[in-house]
């Protein structure tokens, strides 16, 4: 089983919509999908509204319970591919980790996913994660 983990900044926009396409996407694969934040600021929050009315408006089922948690020195040991959804998010995660786990780090797409918390576009996020988590999901299938 490989286990994949999504960061984002909050943990309320990006991951969890990162986490809830793919895990639409994903049928019987043996992928175990979460998502965590690189800071504390949302933590318990739950997932944005913004974010949520996008699962809303393309049937994508979610857990209405998921909130915010940041990601734990516990959680780089166990996941096997962690995937910042921005350069800032890869940076941090490096360097929260002290270099022990870059081999793991990667970056979602190229040139990042742009944070809905500031630009307001949730729809331009969806297209980007939802085309990224394709890619994603092919190289994990090959990988
Ligand atoms: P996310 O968006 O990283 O995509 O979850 C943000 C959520 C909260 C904040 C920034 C970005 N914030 O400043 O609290």
């Amino acid at each position: 089983m490989k286990k994949v983990c999504f960061v984002c900044l909050g943990n309320i926009c990006r991951s969890p919509m990162a986490e809830f396409v793919m895990k639409d996407l994903v049928s019987s694969e043996n992928l175990l999908i979460e998502s965590r934040a690189t800071s504390n600021w949302e933590h318990g929050n739950p997932i944005h509204h913004g974010t949520q009315g996008i699962f809303k408006k393309h049937h994508i089922a979610y857990d209405y319970q998921k909130s915010s948690q940041q990601i734990s020195y516990q959680d780089f040991r166990d996941f096997d591919v962690i995937i910042g959804m921005d350069r800032n998010n890869v940076a941090d995660l490096k360097e929260m980790s002290r270099g022990r786990f870059d081999e793991k780090i990667f970056l979602f797409v190229d040139g990042g996913v742009p944070d809905p918390w500031f630009t307001g576009d949730f729809d331009a996020t969806y297209e980007l994660v939802k085309r990224g988590c394709e890619q994603w999901l092919a190289r994990l299938r090959n990988s």
